[in-house]
């Protein structure tokens, strides 16, 4: 089902509020081989995101996809507005970010009145009715949450070279910087590193904030916990992505703290930065999150274009590197 005529149309009008990524509505394709992919992304918060954008467009620039990109700087009621405009120029499918789980049933209601298919991509959603979804594509957020646990039990209990199991005298403790508050990345992450740590009440959780997933934040938050008596004396930085941990790194240093010696990190993202601080052995461990998903996305978008039916959860390949591998031979990461 192709509206390229209607979108012509309306284009004028979305061109107020959105940056075209396709040049003009004269595509060399023919008519019916070329669909109209509506996409809103949530801003430009991290490394990872502008790579999980790059990796959109990119994929895009194939023949037979004209993207709408739209960036929502960081507000859900832009990402409303980008949907409506979509539906209004009558887009072949529509997919995006969500920036938080809740909120969505109005727009994907209206979606699916005016019969146009949405992929979830990154971010979940909650909704009772999912069929107002087609489908969703993004990285195992509670998997994710549940390997940096992984890492800390191994590292604290049975670290490679010990021939016995250790058991800490006092309880090791845990300063947590969340993301988005209300994101599903946020709630998963934390939900999978809880789901581990429930069978070892060795590990204690005893400040957990969010930052937003800004480096700012980042700073800041661990610059109020590093003068805080009662919080600062920490064993172990769970962050939910790189960048917190970066603006946290910083703080640590220049209060004289050795961070991945005096403080155990485990970040989630694994950016080149990351990575890097692991190689100088300032992090511990780095949970990867695949930004690369412009392929999938625009493979899944062919498919509901044609009326096809998709999985209803596509989870993407992620690893974890430690401070025990040998990342010599790692390829630089892309972002
Ligand atoms: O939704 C994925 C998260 O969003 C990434 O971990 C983070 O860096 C980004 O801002």
């Amino acid at each position: 089902m192709i509206r390229k005529k209607a979108f012509c149309l309306l284009m004028p009008v979305l061109c107020c509020i959105v940056f075209f990524s396709c040049n003009s509505c004269k595509s060399e394709e023919p008519e019916h081989n070329v669909i109209f992919l509506g996409f809103s992304q949530i801003g430009a918060e991290s490394a990872w995101r502008n790579c999980n954008t790059r990796s959109v467009q990119e994929a895009a620039a194939q023949p037979g996809i004209q993207l709408v990109y739209f960036n929502a700087a960081q507000k859900q009621e832009n990402q409303i507005k980008a949907i409506r405009s979509f539906i209004a120029s009558q887009v072949d499918v529509i997919a995006f970010v969500p920036i938080v789980s809740e909120g969505w049933k109005n727009v994907l209601e209206e979606a699916r009145d005016a019969g146009i298919p949405v992929l979830i991509c990154d971010r979940e959603i909650n909704l009772d009715d999912e069929s107002l979804y087609a489908g969703y594509l993004g990285t195992d957020m509670v998997q994710e949450g549940r390997s940096a646990a992984e890492y800390l039990i191994k590292k604290f209990f049975n670290p490679p070279g010990e021939d016995s199991i250790i058991v800490p005298d006092n309880p090791i403790r845990i300063v947590e910087l969340r993301g988005t508050e209300g994101s599903s990345p946020a709630v998963n992450r934390a939900l999978g590193f809880r789901e581990v740590l429930k069978d070892y009440p060795e590990f204690r959780i005893t400040y957990s904030e969010s930052g937003d997933f800004l480096r700012s934040m980042g700073y800041e938050l661990m610059c109020k916990i590093l003068d805080d008596e009662d919080i600062g004396d920490m064993d172990v930085l769970f962050s939910h992505n790189d960048s917190m941990t970066l603006g946290a790194l910083d703080a640590m240093r220049e209060r004289g703290i050795r961070p991945g010696i005096d403080i155990v990190i485990v970040t989630i993202d694994a950016e080149q930065a990351a990575i890097d601080a692991l190689r100088r052995g300032e992090v511990n461990c780095v949970v990867e999150c695949n930004p690369k998903q412009g392929p999938d996305i625009m493979s899944l978008a062919f498919r509901l274009a044609r009326g096809e039916p998709i999985p209803r959860i596509i989870h993407i390949k992620e690893e974890v590197f430690t401070e025990w591998d040998d990342l010599s031979q790692l390829p630089p990461r892309g972002y």
